[in-house]
């Protein structure tokens, strides 16, 4: 057995449920739309988000309605950021198959994105629980300032590794964070333990990004969505700004310039991945990575132990030893 199939055991009722609600709010009169929402739903993905709102509230009480409506509301965001996102990176592939973007143009998956976000805030308002609905509303504002903050310092000549931080905890770890404080509202968990929670999807989801930005130095083809695009993109993770600053080499910080200015050639660029790889950056961000994993161990070890703790301990060692 897979070692997701594994962690999903304890909620697959759960999981079951899920499916049918998502899949049946997504539909419309329009054509169209219709074949958009066709080809992003043909294939799911490894449903992250869904898998930790149900155990986080498992942990500490019982599956509502609430707790499902939430569940489809934060993986229904994460779908239209997606969309989004393949637009701003200009990326042609994801899950496997081509983006919405590749086939059906950005201005029809622009849109689709808009269809995506709005069905994902009617099922916030299903939750009829306003305190979901506003950490939904704050994780939708927070993505977009986390994304634009990312194109912003593209023009950033620094280095810094705080700016680094700082962006992938708002385009990244807060759907984490809210899937596991939503998770906690939804069972009308304390005050207490609703903190707890949520600082460890954070944690969760600084690993997550963190994973996937080593991702992007590799050229596996298991992935399902192109790599070596970040820096294409402008975009520098923490593997190159790690050894940007460690080596101060001149030739590196030249090219890792052009690299933001955009003018420099993919050979070029293949060799700064190079010249990384070389220089421990992969190895320093898997340090930092296991740093942050430790974190989400100390607090989940707060806990009785049960299979929801089991399964969640799988789930942290699932998000940094994954290889899609
Ligand atoms: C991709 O998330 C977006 C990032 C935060 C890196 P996932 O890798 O969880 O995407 P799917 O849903 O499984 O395709
Ligand atoms: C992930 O962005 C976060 C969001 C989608 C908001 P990335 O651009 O880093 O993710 P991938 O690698 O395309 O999935
Ligand atoms: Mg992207
Ligand atoms: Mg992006």
């Amino acid at each position: 057995m897979d070692s997701l199939t594994l962690i999903k055991l304890p909620i697959e009722n759960e999981l079951a449920k899920f499916n049918q609600l998502f899949n049946e709010s997504l539909n419309s009169n329009n054509d169209l739309l219709n074949s958009a929402l066709a080809h992003i739903m043909n294939k799911n993905g490894k449903m992250m988000r869904p898998i930790l709102v149900f155990l986080a509230a498992r942990l500490v009480g019982d599956i509502t309605d609430e707790t499902l409506h939430a569940a489809a509301s934060l993986e229904m965001l994460h779908t239209a950021s997606l969309v989004h996102d393949d637009i701003v990176d200009e990326s042609t592939e994801r899950r496997g198959q081509l983006s919405a973007n590749a086939i059906f143009n950005n201005k029809v998956s622009v849109l689709v994105g808009d269809f995506l976000l709005a069905t994902s805030l009617k099922h916030a308002g299903l939750t009829y629980n306003c305190d979901i609905v506003n950490v939904v509303a704050t994780l939708g504002r927070t993505l977009a300032d986390g994304e634009i903050l990312q194109l912003a310092n593209i023009s950033n000549s620094e280095f810094s590794e705080l700016v680094y931080f700082d962006v992938i905890r708002k385009k990244t770890a807060i759907l984490f964070e809210t899937c596991t404080h939503a998770a906690a509202i939804s069972t009308r968990a304390s005050q207490e333990l609703a903190t707890h929670l949520s600082q460890l999807g954070d944690y969760i989801g600084i690993c997550f990004q963190i994973k996937d930005d080593i991702f992007d130095y590799s050229d596996s083809s298991e992935i399902g969505k192109p790599t070596g695009n970040d820096m294409i993109e402008g975009k520098l993770t923490l593997p190159v700004l790690y050894v940007l600053n460690q080596k101060k080499d001149a030739w590196a910080t030249s090219l890792a310039h052009r690299i933001k200015e955009g003018t420099a050639s993919s050979e070029e660029i293949a060799s700064l991945i190079d010249y990384t790889k070389k220089n421990g950056g992969i190895e320093y961000a898997e340090e930092v990575m296991h740093n942050y994993r430790q974190k989400a161990i100390d607090i989940l070890n707060q806990f009785p132990d049960s299979p929801i703790k089991d399964s969640l301990n799988h789930y942290i060692n699932y998000v940094i030893d994954r290889s899609k």
